[in-house]
């Protein structure tokens, strides 16, 4: 079912370019006409401010906009709506918790343990704390395939270690990390570890509660969602203990000139007008994806990437970058004599899209020793005819090139 052409016209982008083949959906998904008329339909129908009038609209636009927070909750298996943060993305709620849960928990000699594979979401805003405070950026390294070095992992997490932050599967390699083990071995050490979701949170079955993490990231728009929110969980102690991040309206108790006192959590990090239309298309993508067996989806793009990487590997001098045992389907390559970006130039002319360049992990590359992959991603709406063409394609440029 997924990836025929009676399911991609739930896409309108696919009626409004017939040729398109769209191997970006590690960027960003495309939307479903579902998404795009309820978000219409909330601003032609529904539309008012939330939290703030007592009118009818405003009310309606209230209950909206928390109903989809309880459905957040259920999507991620939190035990508690007021466990989901509203945010504009993964990149907003991990800064969120460096600002305000581990910079005043940090101390000098401290450490932050993080991947070799962190996009520079889940690699900046902890290296910014560890800057602040003295403190020491640990990297979990990886083989040259992108599994990460689980036995290193246990052997840096220390008395030292503060917190643990760990992308759940690798926007560049495909990798598949061991979370629920590597959330077990922090806890042993009472050690707190975020989750980056960003990349897992529309394929994979997510479920905060079993895993135990203390926070989980993810974003709308790779979720087939509308850009600009995000989601923050936290653990219900955690969100009470920590401070707000941001002031303003809407998440205060009681203010004065001189002081203020704020709303308990989720409230107190939602300052200022937030994206409710935002989060009304959430709620319309996490209605989307449920009617869909959540494994089933993984399975389908994951055989995508398996059939796309074995196909591509028949190119001669084409290499491909991530071969982690467990991986999904975001395939990473390179042409011996070609530049990416001119791969995705000569691709684009085909109609193909795809991402080429660093992908937001720096470091990684700096790690194979290349400047940059080309990168085709896969969701739902794609099918193997798209690879069979992405294949041709690369063939030529590569004959081109060679
Ligand atoms: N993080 C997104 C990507 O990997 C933008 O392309």
């Amino acid at each position: 079912m997924f990836g025929t052409p009676t399911f991609r016209q739930q896409f309108p982008i696919f009626q409004h370019h017939p040729t398109l083949v769209y191997l970006d959906s590690a960027a960003t998904t495309q939307k479903p006409q579902v998404v795009i008329d309820g978000i219409t339909n909330f601003y032609q129908k529904e539309n008012a401010n939330i939290h703030r009038g007592i009118y009818d609209l405003a009310a309606k636009a209230t209950q909206k906009y928390e109903s989809v927070r309880q459905k957040v909750a259920d999507f991620i298996g939190a035990k508690n709506r007021s466990e989901i943060v509203y945010t504009s993305g993964t990149t907003a709620a991990i800064n969120l918790v460096a600002h305000s849960f581990l910079l005043p928990r940090l101390e000098q000699g401290d450490e932050v343990l993080v991947s070799a594979m962190e996009h520079h979401a889940n690699l900046l805003p902890w290296q910014m704390a560890c800057k602040a405070k003295g403190a020491n950026l640990r990297i979990i390294p990886i083989d040259k395939a992108g599994n990460l070095d689980i036995v290193a992992y246990q052997t840096i997490l220390s008395a030292k270690t503060k917190m643990v932050a760990i992308v759940h599967i690798s926007n560049t390699l495909a990798t598949i990390n061991p979370i629920a083990e590597m959330i077990e071995l922090a806890h042993q050490k009472n050690i707190p570890i975020l989750v980056d979701g960003a990349q897992s949170t529309a394929h994979y079955p997510i479920d905060v509660t079993t895993l135990d993490c203390d926070f989980f990231t993810f974003s709308g728009h790779k979720l087939f969602g509308p850009t600009g929110i995000g989601v923050l969980y936290g653990k219900a102690a955690h969100l009470e203990a920590i401070s707000p991040y941001q002031f303003g309206g809407d998440m205060i108790r009681t203010v004065t000139y001189q002081d203020a006192t704020f709303a308990p959590a989720p409230q107190k990090f939602e300052a200022g007008t937030t994206n409710i239309a935002g989060v009304i298309g959430l709620g319309y993508a996490i209605d989307f994806i449920n009617q869909f067996d959540k494994k089933a989806i993984a399975t389908y793009v994951k055989e995508l990437g398996n059939y796309a990487r074995e196909k591509l590997l028949m190119i001669n001098d084409l290499e491909i970058i991530g071969n982690a045992q467990n991986k999904t389907g975001i395939v990473s390559f390179i042409l011996k004599n070609a530049h990416p970006h001119d791969v995705a130039t000569f691709l684009g002319e085909a109609n193909i899209a795809i991402r080429a360049g660093h992908h937001c992990t720096q470091p990684l590359m700096d790690f194979y020793g290349i400047p940059a992959t080309c990168r085709a991603s896969f969701s739902i709406y794609n099918n193997r005819a798209e690879i069979d063409f992405l294949v041709a394609e690369v063939k030529g440029i590569q004959a081109f090139f060679g």
